[in-house]
């Protein structure tokens, strides 16, 4: 019995080495793509190693001036350059391209570039865009990015970063979608739609690129690069659902992330490249390294020197090297001590030169500057992007209706350093825009109220707030005005890459102005500013009024003026909790259970000493200026099977005297399962608009397929068995009546 098991293994093993082909080719294939694939071979079939490697090898050109480096035109004239990132614009792409063009086999340069959240009109930070939970808007956003960026010749864009981040400690937790697996999954998919559509070639249209893969956010102590270690269930039900939207988006693009994953860093992880980008997933995306984290890999003391480093870079199944020249320098060497193999070297160059015809860069046509010029930061671009900004907003505190400010003040106090400044409002990673391009709070003002409204504008203190010498003029301005509006936040900087920060608060020193202008007596609203949650205690127990706005882009001061005024009622909803102190992190609303859950009057039960357990504003959190009820919960059924989808339905009611727009939200418990499940999980959600007093039935649809997770044996599982289904406005105040029970069955 035993042979005839050996055999049979024998077999099928040998089916697989000769039924699996050499190249990444998986999945279904159209017939566009297997036009790509026959004339990325009848290329690759003429080409020399020299020029194998020279197609795996990214440089970085001079972001200034967007043009190539004088060696890097050399290289391309010779045919010895794959792919450049920060190269871009009527000059720097067309030198590039002229210069390839001259070489042997014409092939073109892939030019890669930061466009994060817009090209040179930007949008809110994408955790701001997050908070929009507005998927059609987030797409048009990533479009109109696309759209710019092509008309400068740009193929591709390192975007979207689709790490989930539950410590916002991590500077780039301002890159993501926030905390969610399920809603950041949504955005990861709207994004690539967004920045590729269905045609990547298309004018409008650039390729995306899944980053960074893979647990990037997940890094120890919130410290940007470093170490992350989970267990693989963690990474399969919370870190790779997003990631895996974006393949089944069509992502073109993954890029590795710096951290090691488990004691293997992502560069040189075949695991995640070969078992799960490539077998499971069926993607044969190109992956590109994470800036000279090849190189990196001597760093982590898994490579003795570079060419070690290439050869596991290589043998993960990465496919093209930024920056650092590794694979470029040693590739001849490792074919010769067969440490790699031309079929290694082939699949990554099919890789590059598949992305090259996806783009549609081998129909280089010159561009044209008045062409570029015309198609960036457009009136039209402008409007989207003021609209976005005022979706993204989220309203967190609004005692007594402070706001909308009424237009009929007289005057009005502005303090803070953000209120009147252009390079914050941008946020980070702002590609090719300008500060002068952005519009302060100032201006936005300015804008709207014209000059009937008196505006006394006072700084009071620079962002680190480190002197009170500026307190008196504001507290000044703010005695002398109708209502203050005082902006906080942080630098745009210290949202970022390598800018994790152990203590979130506001500086102290900007606390102490806005307790300054809170003595005052006066009407005020605090205006934040900032790319992360920040532990903002003292304001959410003493300021009337707190509007976040993030980093809301070039249109950020006309956006927050339409908020601040109510012409636009705010809808945003945060996409990550705000934690009350450092000390509670990581803090997410989809933790799993304790076995001693926190009871008032019980010591050994799970709590901090000092703090309570809640967040100070949680994930989902945001108000309005009306009103809404929800009632009527209903499900479609209460039994059903695992291929089935059961429908939530909810009245939802505007109960104010504006307009407004709601986030109805359906969170699910698995009750009893094999492993331990979250407390709730986002299953679900809708945005709404009603009008004043508008009532409407909404209904979501749940997939029962959705709500498995991977077991101890990973294998992905829907249990039966009782799940809860709970509906809210926020992932924590959900009230009785709005929770309901339905049982899986086979
Ligand atoms: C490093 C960052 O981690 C990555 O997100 C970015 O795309 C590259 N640098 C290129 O700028």
């Amino acid at each position: 019995m035993k042979k005839v098991y050996s055999i049979l293994l024998l077999l099928v093993f040998w089916v697989g080495i000769i039924s699996v082909p050499a190249q990444k080719n998986v999945g279904k294939t159209s017939t566009k793509d297997a036009q790509i694939e026959a004339k990325v071979n009848a290329l690759l079939a003429k080409m020399t190693l020299a020029e194998k490697l020279g197609q795996l090898q990214q440089l970085d050109g001079d972001w200034g001036t967007g043009e190539a480096r004088p060696e890097q035109l050399e290289l391309a004239r010779k045919g010895l350059l794959g792919s450049t990132l920060n190269v871009r614009g009527f000059k720097g792409a067309n030198d590039l391209q002229k210069a390839a063009m001259e070489s042997r086999l014409k092939i073109p340069v892939l030019l890669g570039f930061d466009v994060i959240h817009g090209y040179r009109t930007q949008f809110p930070v994408p955790l701001g865009e997050s908070a929009s939970w507005d998927l059609e808007a987030i797409e048009r956003a990533a479009h109109i990015a696309a759209k710019e960026a092509k008309s400068t010749g740009l193929h591709w864009t390192f975007a979207p970063m689709v790490d989930i981040a539950r410590d916002p400690r991590w500077g780039r937790v301002v890159e993501g979608a926030g905390e969610d697996t399920f809603l950041g999954s949504k955005i990861a998919f709207a994004r690539v739609r967004g920045f590729q559509g269905d045609d990547m070639s298309a004018d409008d249209r650039v390729m995306a690129c899944a980053k960074h893969f893979v647990g990037y956010g997940a890094a120890e102590g919130g410290r940007d690069y470093n170490t992350t270690d989970m267990s693989e269930q963690r990474l399969r039900d919370i870190y790779l659902p997003p990631f895996k939207a974006a393949v089944d988006a069509g992502v073109g693009s993954f890029m590795t992330s710096f951290n090691s994953l488990n004691g293997v860093p992502s560069t040189a992880n075949p695991f995640l490249w070969k078992t799960l980008v490539e077998k499971e997933w069926k993607s044969n995306a190109l992956v590109v390294t994470d800036y000279n984290a090849t190189k990196e890999l001597v760093n982590h003391a898994i490579a003795a020197d570079e060419a070690e480093a290439a050869m596991k870079t290589l043998n993960a199944g990465v496919d093209l090297e930024m920056v650092s020249k590794a694979i470029n320098q040693n590739g001849e060497k490792l074919l010769k001590e067969g440490k790699i193999t031309m079929a290694t070297i082939d699949d990554a160059v099919r890789s590059v030169l598949r992305a090259k015809f996806r783009v549609g860069a081998f129909d280089f046509k010159p561009i044209d500057e008045a062409k570029q010029k015309a198609s960036i930061l457009t009136d039209e671009n402008r409007k989207a992007a003021r609209e976005i900004a005022g979706k993204s907003m989220v309203l967190l505190k609004n005692d007594n209706n402070t706001l909308p400010i009424s237009k009929s003040v007289k005057s009005l106090a502005v303090i803070g350093f953000l209120a009147n400044d252009k390079r914050n409002m941008l946020g980070n990673w702002t590609a090719d825009a300008k500060p002068e391009d952005a519009v302060t709070l100032m201006e936005g003002l300015k804008n709207k109220l014209g000059s009937s409204v008196k505006l006394n504008y006072a700084m009071g203190c620079e962002l680190k707030c480190t002197d009170t010498k500026g307190f008196d003029e504001a507290v000044k301005a703010a005695k002398n005005s109708d209502f203050v509006i005082i902006t906080a936040g942080e630098d745009a900087d210290w949202s970022a890459e390598a800018a994790s920060r152990s203590d979130i608060s506001l500086p102290a020193g900007q606390t102490e102005l806005i307790k300054a202008i809170h003595s005052t007596g006066k009407p005020y609203a605090v205006v934040l500013m900032n790319g992360r949650p920040l532990t903002i205690n003292w304001e959410a127990e003493n300021s009337p009024a707190i509007l976040e706005t993030w980093f809301s882009g070039t249109e950020a001061g006309n956006a927050i003026a339409d908020v601040l005024f109510g012409d636009v009622n705010p809808s945003g909803k945060l996409p990550i909790t705000f934690p009350r102190s450092g000390g509670q992190i990581p803090l997410y609303y989809n933790a799993l259970p304790t076995g001693r859950p926190f009871a008032e009057k019980d010591k050994y039960t799970s709590k901090y000493l000092d703090i309570p357990n809640t967040p100070l504003f949680p994930f989902g959190y945001g108000l309005s200026y009306t009103t809404f009820k929800l009632s009527n919960m209903q499900l479609s059924q209460t039994r059903i099977g695992k291929n089935g989808t059961i429908t939530v339905s909810v009245d939802l009611e505007n109960t104010g005297k504006r307009d407004g727009a709601e986030v109805v939200q359906v969170y699910i418990r698995d009750m009893d399962a094999s492993m331990s499940r979250p407390v709730k999980e986002l299953k679900g959600f809708q945005k709404v608009f009603l009008k004043a007093g508008e009532k409407r039935k909404i209904e979501i649809p749940i997939k029962v397929s959705d709500l498995g997770f991977y077991n101890a044996q990973m294998q992905y599982v829907v249990e039966e068995g009782q799940f809860r289904v709970m509906v809210g406005t926020d992932s924590q105040n959900i009230k009785d009546e709005m929770s309901e029970f339905f049982t899986v069955v086979k």
